[in-house]
């Protein structure tokens, strides 16, 4: 018997919540960009992270995919509006496919959401590297990279 998408797929896929994009120079916007290698699929998400509380006051994404995927990312938005920076970085794609209902062959389209927060979150912290050291307690595992200058000391003045 053909196996059809669950109305809850349905819903997101007709009714996407939060389509759309943010300027990705704002110091407060995080821009994910991710694909899926076995199907070509692309997914852009955007937040935008109130620096006070490090919570996301905003959500938009852009998904060139299969419904799976777009469902994913529009039920994603919803889920991570309001969550700390911190919240967002732990969700699970199998919450998202168990959320919508996905067969297993529709994993790697949950799996696309999880990397579009996870990415856009880590471009938010490489623009805003306080906010990550205030989130992850200077733990030292997820530090950005810091870029070391080296000025030779015998430069003439200009
Ligand atoms: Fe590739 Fe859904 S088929 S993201």
């Amino acid at each position: 018997s053909r196996r059809s998408y669950h109305e809850k797929v349905l819903d997101h896929y007709s009714k996407p919540r939060n389509v759309g994009s943010m300027p990705k120079n704002d110091t407060d916007v995080g821009t994910g960009l991710v694909g899926a290698p076995a199907c070509g699929d692309v997914m852009k998400l955007q937040i935008r992270v109130d620096p006070k509380d490090n919570t996301i006051a905003d959500v938009k994404f852009k998904t060139f995919g299969c419904g799976s995927a777009i469902a994913s990312s529009s039920y994603l938005t919803e889920l991570v509006r309001g969550m700390t920076l911190e919240q967002a970085g732990r969700i699970k794609n199998t919450e998202i496919a168990k959320e919508l209902c996905l067969p297993p062959v529709k994993l790697h389209c949950s799996m696309l959401a999880e990397d579009a927060i996870k990415s856009a979150i880590s471009n938010y912290y490489t623009k805003n590297p306080k906010a990550r050291q205030t989130d992850l307690g200077g733990t030292g595992a997820a530090m950005p990279k810091v870029e070391i200058e080296t000025v030779s000391a015998d430069q003439p003045s200009a």
